[in-house]
């Protein structure tokens, strides 16, 4: 025997059990979604590297550690796309989406790729559900797509916490990072090496710290919450009251760092304790800058993504009973019959299997009791023996009788 090979570490099968699961989460989204007026698109799983080191932002972890990228054999990086938001705006620009009454409102659903370090609820392969508003910056939207993501998970019976923030605009979070390097370099010698490293680079990624000296600096640190002009600080007042309207509890937190830089004002965060370390299910924000920046005019945009695996962990699924098949085609060597009876059925639109499996008529009379299935029809020389597994009934019937009998209950 040849050696076995397994899945790459972080990647998994999604076997039928949990694919019933995961349909529904997807029927659940899409009930929810396209109610409230969002439209799906799908996206290629690569796309040109550059999207993502501009639009998810070259000093992200994302960026520098987690890509899967690719030559494409023409001298072009492609990559195995990270996230979504990137990519619908790029679709958005190419597809002049900007012509269509606002906002444009879109989901998607499907699988992502990070190099990340693989745990329970953290893989390489993984996928989301994603929503995203592009063309407004009414707060209006931004409640109505954290009120989406609330019900979806509310309806999954995911429990959950809100955390919510607002990032500013890029030009007062420019003046905020310089203020907050300085302060991370005035206290250097408390931080730990990662974050020192990184003042420069991303000083916003120091309040992430796991290090509790680096924590402690940080609960001291200057706020970019307490930083937002009169006009950010306006719209997440609306925000944020518009959720009160909703009945959405919320807690601010300040500290919410996303690991994307794309954001601007607006961004939250749904948290569940069922998950242990990885406790993020979704989160999104607003990105008002990020169409232009990959090449298309200045859109304001919102949306959000959340982690199908991560839903499922934290949600109270209730499986729908599986369907049995309606009928079962038994016989004993005559299998162009079965295989015609069998068709006939189908195109009749029952749902009917056949013997494939080379069992003995007794073998197969179990394997239609243990499939649940209410009729077995058994393939004889004079014609088909048809058995109410419910009634224990049976007759001998043509095949046009079998097909009548069975459609007619
Ligand atoms: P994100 O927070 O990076 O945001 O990912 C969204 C969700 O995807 C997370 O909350 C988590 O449930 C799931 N997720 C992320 N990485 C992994 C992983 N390695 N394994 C399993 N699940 C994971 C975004 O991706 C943004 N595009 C969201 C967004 C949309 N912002 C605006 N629009």
């Amino acid at each position: 025997m040849s050696a076995k090979i397994a899945a790459p570490r972080g990647t998994f099968d999604i076997l039928p059990e949990q694919s019933a699961q995961r349909a529904l989460v997807e029927q659940a989204a899409r009930e929810l979604l396209e109610g409230a007026g969002y439209a799906r698109i799908e996206t290629p799983a690569f796309e040109a590297t550059e999207l993502f080191s501009r639009g998810v932002g070259e000093a992200t972890d994302i960026v520098q550690k987690e890509m899967y990228s690719f030559d494409d054999g023409g001298g072009r990086s492609l990559t195995l796309r990270p996230e979504g938001t990137a990519p619908v705006c790029r679709a958005y620009v190419e597809h002049g989406m900007h012509k269509l009454p606002a906002p444009v409102k879109l989901y998607y659903f499907g699988p992502f790729f990070r190099a990340e370090r693989p745990q329970k609820g953290r893989y390489r392969e993984f996928w989301q559900i994603g929503a995203e508003a592009l063309g407004s910056d009414d707060p209006a939207v931004d409640a109505e797509l954290i009120a989406l993501l609330h019900e979806l998970l509310r309806r999954l019976g995911a429990t959950v916490r809100l955390r919510l923030s607002s990032l500013a605009n890029a030009q007062t979070r420019a003046a905020y990072r310089d203020e907050l390097a300085a302060y991370l370099r005035a206290n250097e010698h408390e931080l730990s090496e990662t974050v020192r490293s990184r003042i420069d680079l991303n000083p916003l990624r120091a309040f992430d710290a796991d290090d509790l000296r680096t924590q402690a600096v940080m609960a001291r640190a200057p706020r970019l919450i307490d930083r937002l002009d009169s006009e950010d600080a306006e719209h997440f007042a609306q925000v944020r009251s518009l959720l009160e309207l909703a009945g959405i509890g919320y807690e601010i937190d300040p500290a919410l760092v996303r690991g994307l830089d794309y954001y601007t004002r607006t961004v939250f965060e749904f948290t569940s304790d069922s998950l242990g370390a990885q406790s993020g299910v979704g989160g999104g924000g607003r990105y008002d800058g990020l169409v232009e920046l990959i090449g298309g005019p200045p859109t304001p945009g919102i949306g959000w993504a959340a982690g199908i695996e991560r839903i499922v962990l934290a949600a109270d699924l209730q499986l729908p009973a599986p369907q049995p098949p309606q009928i079962y085609v038994a016989h004993e060597g005559r299998r162009a019959a079965a295989f015609q009876l069998l068709l006939e059925l189908r195109g009749a639109g029952r749902r009917a299997e056949m013997e494939l499996g080379g069992r003995s008529l007794k073998g197969q009379l179990k394997h239609a009791e243990r499939l649940g299935t209410r009729y077995v029809a058994i393939v004889e020389e004079d014609g088909v023996r048809l058995r109410d597994r419910e009634s224990g009934a049976e007759r001998t019937l043509s095949a046009e009788a079998v097909v009548r009998q069975v459609l007619s209950v």
